[in-house]
């Protein structure tokens, strides 16, 4: 089925489009009454994932709101660890914790790599669900978490601000962490092929934590399971490529090695100015970001100001996908998110044809 608006694919494939297209991260979520509201009903967060009805309505609630170029998935990357049988709990305000954690050459031995369409099978409802919803509107979003950022958290047992039992484990027993991050990129495989064969057009991999490492335990704990990944994906469904786009947080610096791992795009933080990204990568890949989320807690004409310096550093022609540099916060005023999109929608037609 054609999809009546194609600019987020277009642009993955660098092709030419009529104005740049936008999505956000975390566009479903707490800053939005709507969300709160379904979210109350759901009870938890989890049982929210779970339930494929209410994960499709707080997905679209975004869409109704603001004219954005995608859908993604409602869900949680650390879906996988809980599939693993690590208990996963969100107590509020505090972020996702888990009841057990996997410090040790054992306890990574004892992991099982699940079978995604068995012990996700709610994920792929919640994919199926939306993509009937969407009635080729938009094109939806699938997502995991790198393999070195679910490792993180299971290595820690939630949120850490130092990674320092994770490093231990990196730098004290690097074949157990090879054992686990092996474990993980089979895992993340399976579920992003399963996202797609239910109905994902797109898979974005998170690499939340990447930029916290040093260069060369980036390139061997972190890119080289999310390229083997890449390699493992199913790249052709319902007769389209299915692109795959790649966010390390921080990761700026290794630009290049990104562009090169397979991936159709790379995301960047604010970190990062875009015009000289795109300079380094050349037409390998295509960008995307990469506004500080924190710049909507600033004035509407700010924010106009900030998207228009953005639109200005990446410049004219394809290849470029807006989006945030990270997630949007809870705190974010929805009417500021208002006038980022219609900032971009305003200015970003002068950047092409
Ligand atoms: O982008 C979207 O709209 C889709 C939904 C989505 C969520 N989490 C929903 C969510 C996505 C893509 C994620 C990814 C995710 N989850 C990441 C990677 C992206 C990033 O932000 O770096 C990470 C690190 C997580 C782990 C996680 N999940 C944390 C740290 C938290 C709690 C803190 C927070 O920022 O909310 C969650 C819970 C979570 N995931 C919420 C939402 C809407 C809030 C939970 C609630 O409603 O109570």
């Amino acid at each position: 089925m054609p999809l009546q608006n194609d600019r987020l694919l277009r642009a993955l494939a660098r092709q030419p489009v009529d104005r740049t297209p936008v999505w956000m991260m975390r566009q479903a979520g707490r800053y939005l009454p709507e969300y709160r509201e379904v979210r109350g009903q759901a009870g938890s967060f989890m049982d929210l994932c779970r339930n494929a009805e209410l994960a499709c309505e707080v997905t679209m609630q975004p869409l109704r709101r603001y004219s954005l170029d995608a859908a993604i998935l409602f869900s949680d990357i650390l879906t996988i660890p809980d599939a693993m049988d690590l208990g996963l709990y969100f107590e509020t305000g505090e972020g996702p914790k888990f009841r057990k954690t996997v410090r040790s050459a054992e306890a990574v031995d004892a992991l099982q790599v699940p079978n995604a369409e068995r012990d996700l099978d709610y994920v792929m409802n919640a994919v199926r669900t939306i993509r009937h919803e969407l009635a080729d509107s938009v094109p939806l979003i699938g997502f995991s978490g790198s393999p070195w950022t679910l490792a993180t958290y299971m290595i820690e047992g939630g949120s850490s601000k130092d990674f320092r039992h994770a490093k231990a484990l990196m730098y004290g027993d690097p074949a157990a962490m090879h054992a686990l991050l092996d474990k993980l990129a089979r895992s993340v495989t399976d579920y992003l092929n399963a996202q797609i064969r239910a109905g994902a057009q797109i898979v974005q991999i998170f690499d939340t934590w990447g930029g916290v490492l040093s260069t060369p335990a980036y390139r061997e704990f972190s890119l080289t399971y999310m390229a083997r990944i890449v390699e493992g994906l199913i790249r052709e469904h319902d007769g389209r490529h299915v692109p795959v786009i790649l966010f390390t947080k921080q990761g700026g610096q290794w630009l290049e090695t990104i562009a090169d791992s397979g991936a159709d795009a790379v995301g960047l933080d604010w970190t990062t100015e875009l015009s000289d990204a795109r300079t380094r990568v050349g037409d390998r890949v295509a960008l995307q970001g990469n506004l500080d989320p924190n710049v909507l807690f600033a004035s509407p004409q700010a924010i106009r100001d900030e998207v228009a310096r953005i639109l200005a550093s990446y410049g004219s022609g394809p290849g470029h996908i807006f989006n945030l540099g990270h997630g949007v916060s809870q705190f974010t005023d929805p009417d500021h998110v208002a006038a980022f999109i219609e900032a971009l929608h305003e200015f970003s037609p002068r950047y092409h044809g």
